[in-house]
């Protein structure tokens, strides 16, 4: 049976984003369809939607759950094409644009996805299986410095060198190629009582890197701003200090008019000031909300509006 996912603040992203409901949307990270799925309850018959997933598996369930939509496009794109999407659509622009960042549950609990340490799987942790390289090949191949690095970056964790060096004394005389040989080095150097959270963060922090999520998300960033509809709302949801920090930066900036150093006598930067920000402070799941679903508990939501 396959255990799908449930959507994560699913009203509030949703009715920030439709503020037209014949309009055309963009969702960027289908996943099973959750947040794709009420956009088009909330659209009426002249409204669409377009919605890419990079993996394939989400993007095949979803031909199956859409096949009898005629409002939707489904693409097996990275989101940060979102222009070229755009292009291939033959749009200018959207209404509204969507992402919903991170992993779905079904990634996390389908033991073939390979993304959970909870279950013996390949150690891959790719969305698109066309990139080159997997977390073993990473592991396999790089210094206990860059590994420590990642680690620490990425996950935040305290432990990183100590784990980094475990990795790489075994690494010296075998390849790591399951995702419970390195659930086994890092709880050989690791407090029980930190071991989850620990597990969740190396899992995380090699995730990020293997996929490059950080600088993707830039680029999407960059990219959605110029095809997003004057007035109309990026509405982002991230799960990772790290990522809510670049939308955050992302839209400061993006409300700025000048760039020139405070003593510059005349502007020279032709800075021009893009966004509205729409939730000074992001939105949080409600207790119910974390009740019923514990994955959300990490969600922050920001919007901002195109001016
Ligand atoms: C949290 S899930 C989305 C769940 C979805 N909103 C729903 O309610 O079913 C995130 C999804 O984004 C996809 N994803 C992550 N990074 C992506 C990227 N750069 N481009 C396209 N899809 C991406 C993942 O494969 C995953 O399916």
């Amino acid at each position: 049976m396959i255990r799908t996912h449930i959507p994560v603040l699913l009203d509030e992203s949703i009715n920030y984003l439709i503020i037209k409901n014949s309009g055309v949307y963009f969702e960027g990270t289908l996943g099973f369809g959750g947040h794709t799925e009420e956009i088009l309850k909330r659209l009426d018959k002249r409204g669409s939607i377009v919605s890419t997933d990079v993996d394939f598996n989400a993007f095949n369930y979803c031909k199956q759950k859409f096949k009898d939509e005629n409002r939707i496009r489904l693409y097996n794109f990275n989101f940060s094409l979102i222009d070229i999407i755009a292009k291939i659509e033959n749009l200018k622009f959207f209404d509204g644009i969507l992402a919903d960042l991170g992993v779905s549950s079904f990634q996390l609990d389908n033991a073939a996805a390979g993304f959970s340490y909870s279950h013996s799987s390949e150690l891959d942790l790719r969305l698109d299986k066309n990139l080159r390289k997997t977390a073993a090949d990473f592991l396999n191949s790089e210094t206990e410095e860059e590994i420590a690095n990642v680690i620490y970056k990425y996950g935040e964790e305290k432990n990183s060198r100590k784990i980094a060096r475990k990795i790489s004394e075994f690494t010296k005389q075998n390849r790591i190629e399951k995702t419970d040989q390195l659930k086994e080095i890092i709880s050989s150097v690791t407090n029980p009582k930190y071991l989850t959270k620990t597990l969740s963060r190396v899992f995380q922090a090699l995730r990020i890197y293997v996929n490059n999520e950080l600088d993707i998300l830039k680029s999407f960033l960059e990219n959605s701003v110029p095809v997003l509809k004057e007035g109309g709302r990026l509405v982002i949801i991230s799960y990772h200090s790290l990522e809510d920090r670049i939308v955050k930066d992302f839209f400061k900036y993006e409300t700025l008019s000048c760039v020139c150093p405070p003593d510059a006598p005349i502007c020279t930067c032709n800075k021009v000031k893009r966004l509205n920000i729409l939730t000074k402070k992001p939105v949080l799941p409600s207790v119910p909300e974390i009740r019923m679903n514990r994955r959300s508990r990490s969600a922050k939501l920001r919007v901002a509006e195109r001016i």
